[in-house]
């Protein structure tokens, strides 16, 4: 898989790309990310990329020429087709079944907005899609594009290192995950319960799984209605 993110904050990206599991991802091979600064496609003097907004209001929108630059030019580099993402507070709600979707694209192009926004056009001539993280306003798209990677990476085939942790994850079925202990068995006043410390494995199977029912039930019962 491939990741373009286009951004006027290029330096942001290097904390959650460089580290981890979606570092592992990219050192196995099977994701490649490439971070551009949006500034590069200016074709102002002085790579200026905002302007402000016909009609008046506060503050400068990101305008369509160098985005719409920016995307051609990495397409260009793409083989095959390529989903282009606007992060937006407008946009579909992101969740696990979303990222599953993603993960199983070729190539992904995530457009980060800053300041009031992007010039519509990006989004009705150039997006496929919009995607939001939740119903708050962030100063711009970059932080949704590290949380898109995030959530993606980790479920291409091969980059976690055991694959069953992705079974028995929260929204996998639409349940939440039971609730799991470490090391000691007692901490404090505070014992692990008795059936995880008991070997039987049949036991402890129907254990969690009814905790997670119940912890489903408890939290987030819209799930179940799913
Ligand atoms: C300050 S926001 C612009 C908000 C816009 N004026 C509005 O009211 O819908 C700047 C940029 O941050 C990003 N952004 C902010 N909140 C987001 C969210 N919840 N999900 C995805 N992207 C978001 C988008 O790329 C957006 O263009």
């Amino acid at each position: 898989m491939r990741i373009d993110i286009i951004t006027i904050f290029p330096d942001m990206f290097s904390a959650v790309l460089d580290e981890s599991i979606v570092k592992r991802g990219q050192q196995k091979g099977r994701v490649k990310i490439f971070v551009h600064d949006l500034r590069r496609y200016s074709l102002d003097k002085h790579h200026k990329v905002d302007d402000r907004p016909f009609g008046g209001g506060s503050g400068m929108l990101l305008q369509a020429e160098p985005i719409f630059r920016a995307v051609e030019a990495v397409k260009k580099k793409i083989k095959g087709m390529a989903r282009v993402i606007l992060l937006c507070p407008q946009g579909k709600s992101f969740n696990q079944a979303y990222a599953k979707k993603l993960s199983k694209c070729g190539n992904l192009i995530f457009i980060c907005g800053h300041y009031e926004g992007v010039d519509e056009r990006v989004r009705q001539y150039l997006a496929d899609e919009e995607i939001s993280i939740g119903d708050y306003v962030l100063t711009g798209g970059e932080l949704p594009a590290m949380v898109l990677v995030d959530s993606i990476v980790r479920l291409i085939p091969g980059v976690l290192g055991d694959k069953n942790s992705l079974n028995f994850e929260s929204f996998e079925g639409n349940l939440l995950e039971y609730p799991q202990y470490s090391r000691p068995a007692k901490f404090r006043k505070w014992p692990v319960p008795d059936v995880l410390v008991s070997g039987a494995h049949n036991k402890i199977s129907a254990w969690r799984k009814s905790e997670a029912l119940k912890r489903t039930r408890q939290r987030r019962p819209d799930l179940l209605k799913k």
